[in-house]
């Protein structure tokens, strides 16, 4: 090839999915979108590269793997096999999947930990936290069962309630017991390190703004950064699965620290059998490689502060950009276990070609991070009507001629120069969308094109020329150029079907496509047989997938499920639903928090006085983590349950609750009324 523009070179990574679950198509719709831009860069001529791994570390899978009577070691080898089968089969391409608990891994993060610690951004102090005196671990809030402080519903976990719905204190809970041993649990003291995130504040503000970012999240983020930076927990004590620190014995990395720096990790495992590639190239400080991250919404803050912050701190280059996408929805909902609409990505490839999933994701896809919903009934239709119907329909219709009429050979004369220059003018659209990440728009300007090609074939309709006497020339420039309009199509669209582009470079007897061979047609050319290339979706298929992932669950419903995530944050929002009576039977109202201070003894807890109008009351919230200067509460408003029963506490009385908004940690937003509301005014 000719090409005189170098090329990028391009490191692209998605999330490392945890070790300790099964990959579902909530997960695929990242996977599938990362796969199609490396897919795209790769067909460009651009040196891409594309790393994964299993996210191997954490407690919830040291727990799972003990609960099987098995080493953590083993669990993370069989779901790495699970895992790599399931993206393979869902044609996802990676240069290298490793995992997080790896050599490299180590090394790396114990370098990175070394050089912040050296340039002082590693900070220590005592944390107190739930142990289990029995399992002698600390125990992380979802490890915590007890009776709801709230509404006394039995059973629930150490930061929620499952049946009314309230975030709590893990030492709130009545009879705190471990979910692990049934012990009583005892408050510890034990020391914590820490990451001085605070340190990066003017990088991350000037950073996040550079054109790295979608406007949303730049947005989000710039709110974090306004209301103050704290120093992240990057510790966990013994028994732990995961990386020890440098020098401390029995104190751990937590599996977010390690867990971004695997991407260095899988890429650097890659340099060694990959002798062209050189790691320092893409990570050095000043490296002109450029480095993209894709990840969902839930997993922001991870990737545009803290993992940033870590780059900086410890002398590397920063990511070119974060792309985030939505969440996936399925038929307009959360994915269900109970409607079987939590379907494994194993379930689907058991019933549906993976192609029809990637056509339907970038059919979806744009820039943003909205939320997508896969609508299994429109799924059918699309891909029918799209990939079936317009497609891979121009080449059924037009190859059968060329075999009958002329052996099979393509002629060259070009009956419709108009239409050649339409696609010709629309590749450069196509590429600045995928590019652009728009794949939406990438996939309605294709279709646009095969419907052009189709109308006029449609309209040339040489299968009644084929009858008439004296019209094989045309027939046969028709069908050729039938067959060049479908071997563009299938260019643009090679990055999201990989498999019917194999199958399509078969029929059409060519080398594999690169992008610019849409430039050409093909002329005095031999074609093999023509095979059906994709077969239209069964509405059945559908059905039987549903009710496969409805049996999924009655088989996985004897094994007690493990907590979600890393076992430190749930990541599954309750379906609870109450009616208007008991919503307007609580009693909200503007507070002003007059006093708001420490409490002696409790580290997540603040003791907040409240003028609530008619009468002062005394509140302990769990919000200290995200207010380390309670003063600053002071003179603020915010909003008040007053009806709710007074708890008696280790700390004293706490009468009501105050509102605020999270997941937890430093993110925990107070909730306020507009300015001129009056202490004690009721909400409506
Ligand atoms: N292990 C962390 C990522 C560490 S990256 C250094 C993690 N793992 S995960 O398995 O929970 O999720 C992996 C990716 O899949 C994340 O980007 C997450 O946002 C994405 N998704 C998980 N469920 C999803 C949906 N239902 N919909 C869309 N994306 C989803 O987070
Ligand atoms: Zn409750």
């Amino acid at each position: 090839m000719s090409s005189i523009a170098p090329s990028r070179q391009i490191l692209v990574t998605s999330a490392l999915p945890y070790a300790n679950g099964s990959i579902h198509l909530g997960h695929m719709l990242e996977y599938i979108q990362t796969d199609i831009w490396v897919r795209f860069q790769k067909l460009r001529g651009h040196q891409a590269i594309y790393v994964c791994a299993d996210d191997a570390h954490g407690s919830a899978i040291m727990l799972r793997a003990e609960k099987e009577g098995i080493t953590s070691e083993q669990l993370i080898d069989n779901v790495k096999l699970e895992h790599s089968t399931d993206f393979a089969d869902f044609l996802v391409d990676f240069d290298n999947f490793h995992s997080t608990h790896s050599e490299e891994n180590r090394e790396l993060s114990s370098m990175i930990y070394e050089r912040l610690k050296d340039a002082g951004h590693i900070s220590t102090r005592s944390v107190t936290q739930y142990f289990d005196p029995e399992k002698q671990m600390f125990l992380a809030d979802r490890f915590i069962k007890g009776t709801c402080p709230k509404c006394s519903a039995e059973d629930q976990y150490g930061d929620n309630c499952e049946k009314c719905g309230a975030t709590y204190e893990p030492t709130e809970l009545k009879d705190p017991r471990s979910a692990i041993s049934g012990a009583t649990p005892v408050l510890k003291d034990s020391k914590h390190f820490f990451f001085r995130l605070q340190d990066f504040s003017d990088m991350l503000k000037q950073w996040t703004r550079s054109g790295t970012l979608q406007e949303a999240v730049a947005n989000k983020i710039a709110e974090w950064l306004d209301s103050g930076l704290h120093e992240w927990d990057i510790s966990r004590d013994a028994p732990y699965f995961g990386f020890e620190i440098p020098g401390e014995p029995g104190k751990y990395f937590y599996v977010w620290l390690d867990a971004p720096i695997g991407y260095m990790a899988s890429f650097k495992n890659l340099c060694a059998r990959r002798p062209e590639l050189s790691f320092d190239a893409f990570w050095q400080a000043d490296s002109t490689a450029e480095l993209y991250h894709f990840i969902g919404k839930d997993i922001v803050n991870f990737h545009t502060l803290f993992w940033p912050a870590m780059l900086e701190g410890a002398g590397f280059r920063k990511p070119t950009a974060v792309a985030v996408h939505g969440y996936l929805t399925v038929n307009g909902q959360k994915m269900s276990k109970s409607r079987g609409t939590f379907i494994k990505a194993r379930t689907y490839l058991d019933h549906l070609s993976p192609e029809y999933l990637r056509y339907y994701y970038a059919a979806k896809l744009g820039r943003g991070v909205e939320d997508l919903d896969l609508n299994l009934e429109d799924f059918v239709q699309k891909v029918n009507s799209d990939l079936v119907g317009k497609v891979v329909n121009i080449a059924s219709r037009c190859a059968g001629f060329i075999h009958k009429g002329n052996a099979g050979v393509m002629v060259d004369t070009n009956p419709a120069p108009e239409l050649t220059a339409a696609f010709l003018a629309g590749a450069p659209l196509i590429a600045d969308a995928y590019e652009k990440r728009d794949f939406s728009r990438a996939m309605r300007e294709i279709m646009g094109l095969a419907d052009k090609a189709n109308a006029w074939i449609a309209d040339k309709a040489p299968w009644s020329l084929n009858k008439q006497e004296g019209k094989q020339d045309e027939v046969q420039a028709i069908c050729s150029l039938g067959i060049n309009l479908f071997r563009q199509l299938v260019i643009f669209l090679k990055p999201v079907l990989p498999h019917l582009a194999a199958d399509a470079e078969a029929f059409l007897n060519v080398t594999p496509l690169h992008w610019t061979d849409h430039e050409t047609l093909l002329t005095n050319h031999q074609l093999n047989a023509f095979k059906p290339l994709m077969a239209r979706i069964e509405p059945a298929k559908i059905e039987a997938m549903i009710d496969a992932s409805k049996e999924d669950l009655a088989a996985a419903a004897d094994s007690a499920p493990a907590p979600a995530g890393n076992g430190e944050l749930t990541k599954e929002p309750l379906e609870a639903e109450i009616k208007f009576d008991a919503f307007a039977a609580v009693d909200l109202r503007v507070a002003l928090i007059e006093k708001a201070e420490f409490v002696e003894g409790a580290d997540k807890l603040l003791r907040l006085s409240l003028d609530i109008g008619d009468a002062k009351r005394n509140v302990f919230s769990g919000i200290k983590s995200a207010y380390p200067d309670p003063s600053k509460l002071e003179g603020r408003h915010t909003l008040y349950v007053a009806n709710l029963a007074p708890r008696k506490m280790k700390f004293g009385v706490s009468e009501g609750m105050v509102l605020a908004a999270g997941p937890g940690g430093e993110e925990i937003f107070l909730l306020s009324p507009d300015e001129g509301a009056k202490p004690g005014q009721r909400v409506k």
